[in-house]
């Protein structure tokens, strides 16, 4: 590592905490669509994509123009003290494309975990219920509710203390990992008779596409039973798509890949292309069920967050980004292919919903030295997954195809390293 990055790492250690955590050694310069530079004017392909906000890069020329025409009008009213036409303009946009039955409705707020928070609040008043079943291994946030929400203990719940009750989780159907839907549905089943009446359930809340989880794509045949398990109960689906949204997975919402309709969508991360907002949207009269006054926050729909996320919805459909992600993540697929070819064992599976990509390998520690690797070659990857075994492609779906191609080889060459076998047959890549 050089002096200047070293200086700042330890000025860090001294002036923040380590609970958050940090994964680059060096620090952001400048970006421009897939590329980061480093304040030593080192580039790297980014593959992370700021955590699944970038599908339409780094700083896309629609969104800075939209952000710097709104600098000139207004920066802040707080939407519920004086509204703006901007964010009525954008909920009608989302309710005109979102998978949802009948007529929708649209409120905005700031943060992914923020979104969950909402709906949670929306599915308790519309039902006059209480209890929130999510999914083991799922991730929703780091606020008190979707912590308790999340099915994953370290490092996101432990040793912060009681979790707010009322939340249970089942089993995502994973059927190639022994989970099958008969399991999954049973698991629900068995909250309602040992932890919490069907009739005391206000939410089911899933991820079409788990994300921290791993990209464990739910089965279509799932989520028809789970609609049907819900409607026998009168209790809501709610499909958390602050990961999956956003053209990800070669569809606006990864929902639009299903027949079945949840009740709530909430939404996040890409929505604002770098800015933060996020959202739910809904059935009209499920939205409709807080009194006035009990949703919002102080920066919720932000007008400026809101003109960057009119320009991504531009781009993602000027620029046919569900189309460009089906192309890329098909990509992808073949040289992971190769890739377990020739790494044999070392790749236990490839999984993919248009570009949200996954491979995963037998070990953390084989996912963290290909990481490694990449990261010393100019590509910045992240991983996920309960063990951390399973390496994430979250690259914008705007990045050139050169530059794509740049970044898988390097991926190839680091699966080269793990072993001489692998590095035989890597041989091609070289
Ligand atoms: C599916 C899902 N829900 C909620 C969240 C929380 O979003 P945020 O970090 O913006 O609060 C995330 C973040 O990774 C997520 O992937």
């Amino acid at each position: 590592m050089d002096a200047q990055h070293s200086a700042l790492n330890t000025r860090k250690q001294q002036a923040t905490p380590r609970g958050v955590g940090v994964m680059c050694q060096w620090y952001a310069e400048k970006a421009e669509n897939a590329t980061i530079w480093d304040k030593e004017g080192k580039q790297y392909i980014d593959f992370a994509g700021g955590i699944a906000v970038l599908n339409t890069g780094h700083r896309h020329p629609k969104v800075i123009a939209a952000v710097t025409e709104q600098l000139t009008k207004f920066t802040h009213t707080a939407y519920q003290v004086t509204p703006y036409e901007s964010y009525v303009a954008l909920a009608e946009r989302i309710n005109a494309r979102a998978p949802i039955a009948g007529a929708a409705k649209t409120a905005f707020f700031t943060t992914g975990a923020e979104a969950v928070e909402n709906a949670v609040k929306i599915a308790r008043s519309y039902t006059g219920r209480h209890g929130i079943i999510t999914f083991g291994n799922g991730f929703h946030g780091r606020s008190f509710m979707t912590m308790a929400m999340t099915g994953k203990t370290a490092p996101y719940k432990r040793d912060f203390g009681v979790m707010p009750a009322g939340v249970f989780h089942a089993r995502y159907p994973v059927p190639e990992k022994g989970i099958s839907i008969d399991t999954a549905l049973e698991s629900i089943e068995n909250i309602f008779s040992e932890d919490i009446a069907a009739h005391d359930v206000a939410a089911i809340v899933l991820e079409p596409v788990q994300g921290e989880g791993g990209f464990n794509v739910v089965p279509a045949e799932f989520l028809k039973r789970l609609r049907t398990l819900c409607d026998k109960h009168g209790i809501l689906l709610v499909a958390d798509e602050v990961q999956t949204g956003f053209a990800r997975t070669g569809q606006l919402f990864a929902m639009h890949h299903y027949e079945t309709k949840a009740d709530l969508i909430t939404m996040a991360k890409s929505l604002g292309g770098g800015f933060p907002i996020s959202g739910v949207v809904g059935r009209a009269e499920v939205m409709d069920a807080p009194n006035p006054g009990g949703l919002g926050g102080t920066y919720a729909g932000s007008p400026i967050a809101v003109a960057a996320a009119h320009a991504v919805i531009d781009a993602i459909e000027e620029e046919k980004l569900c189309e460009r992600a089906n192309e890329l993540g098909a990509e992808l697929v073949v040289a992971l292919k190769d890739i377990q070819r020739a790494a044999g064992d070392i790749v236990t599976d490839i999984r993919a919903l248009g570009s949200m990509v996954a491979v995963e390998l037998e070990t953390a520690e084989q996912a963290k030295a290909i990481q490694t690797y990449a990261m010393e070659h100019g590509l910045l990857i992240l991983t996920c997954g309960k063990y951390a075994n399973v390496i994430r492609f979250l690259y914008p779906l705007t990045i050139p195809a050169e530059q794509f191609r740049h970044g898988v080889n390097i991926l190839k060459k680091g699966f080269a390293t793990l072993n001489d076998a692998t590095a035989k047959a890597m041989e091609q890549f070289a």
